[in-house]
C-alpha cells in the first residue's frame, strides 16, 4: 500500500483550525470541504485519462480528458459527507456510491448500515473519502466491498490517520491484489484507550452534524 502525506503548509493551515475546539460546525464543514479540494489534488494524480484532439483558435493539439468508465467516490456516512462536496468539486463528471458504517464505541468494530453502490465496480477507479482513520476498521470494511466488487484500484482519502490505523490497512490489505493508496492530510500520534486519534479533532461526525 502506498502512503502519502499531503504535506503543504495551506493544508497544515487548515487542519489546525479544524482541530481547534473553539471552531463551530458551520467553520468546520467549510474547512473539511477546502481540505478535501487539496487533498484531492494529490489524491487525482494517477486519474486515469485518455487522448483528447481539439483545436484551440490557433492550431489542432492534442490534449487529455478523463477516460471512461469515469471514477467512482464513496464517501462513508456520516463524516465522510463532509468532503463529498470538496472531491466533486474537481471531478464533476464522477459518479457517487454510499456506505453507511458506524464504529461500537466499545469494541471499536465497525457496523454497515447502508450499502448503496453499482454492482459491478470491474474496470473503476474508486476513492474512498472519510475524515478519519483511526482503528482503520470502517476504512478496512469499506475496500473489501469494493474489492468484492471487482474495484482495480483504490485511493481513500482521509483528512487524519493513526499510525494504527496505517498498519492495519497495510496489514488486511496486503494481498488485495489491486494498487491501494493511501492520501491523507496528517500522521497523528497514536489512538488513545477510547480508540480516538490523539491529537486528533475529535468526533469528526459530531463535529460536522451535532451529537447523535
Ligand atoms: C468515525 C469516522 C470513521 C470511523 C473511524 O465514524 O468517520 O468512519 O469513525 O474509526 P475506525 O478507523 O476506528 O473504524 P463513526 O463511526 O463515529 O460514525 P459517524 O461518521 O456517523 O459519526
Ligand atoms: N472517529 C472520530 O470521529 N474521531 C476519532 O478520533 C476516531 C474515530
Amino acid at each position: 500500500m502506498r502512503v502519502h502525506v499531503a504535506d503543504h503548509p495551506l493544508i497544515a493551515h487548515k487542519l489546525t483550525y479544524l482541530r481547534d475546539k473553539r471552531t463551530d460546525s458551520p467553520t468546520f464543514r467549510r474547512l473539511a470541504e477546502e481540505l478535501m479540494t487539496l487533498l484531492a489534488y494529490e489524491a487525482t494524480r494517477e486519474v486515469r485519462v485518455e487522448p483528447f484532439e481539439i483545436e484551440t483558435p490557433v492550431a489542432a493539439t492534442t490534449g487529455i480528458k478523463l477516460s471512461n468508465p469515469k471514477p467512482l467516490i464513496v464517501p462513508i456516512l456520516r463524516a465522510g459527507l463532509g468532503m463529498l462536496e470538496g472531491m466533486v468539486r474537481l471531478l464533476p463528471s464522477a459518479e457517487v456510491g454510499f456506505l453507511g458504517m458506524q464504529r461500537d464505541e466499545e469494541t471499536f468494530q465497525p457496523v454497515t448500515y447502508a450499502n448503496r453502490l453499482p454492482d459491478d465496480l470491474s474496470g473503476r477507479q474508486v476513492y474512498v473519502l472519510d475524515p478519519m482513520l483511526a482503528t482503520g476498521g470502517s476504512m478496512v470494511d469499506a475496500i473489501n466491498y469494493l474489492l468484492e466488487r471487482g474495484a482495480d484500484d483504490i485511493t481513500a482519502v482521509t483528512l487524519l490517520a493513526a499510525p494504527e490505523g496505517i498498519s492495519h490497512m497495510e496489514k488486511s490489505l496486503a494481498d488485495a491484489g489491486v494498487p491501494v493508496t493511501l492520501v491523507t492530510g496528517s500522521i497523528d500520534q497514536q489512538l488513545n484507550e477510547l480508540g480516538y486519534i490523539v491529537p486528533g479533532l475529535g468526533d469528526a461526525g459530531d463535529r460536522l452534524y451535532g451529537v447523535v
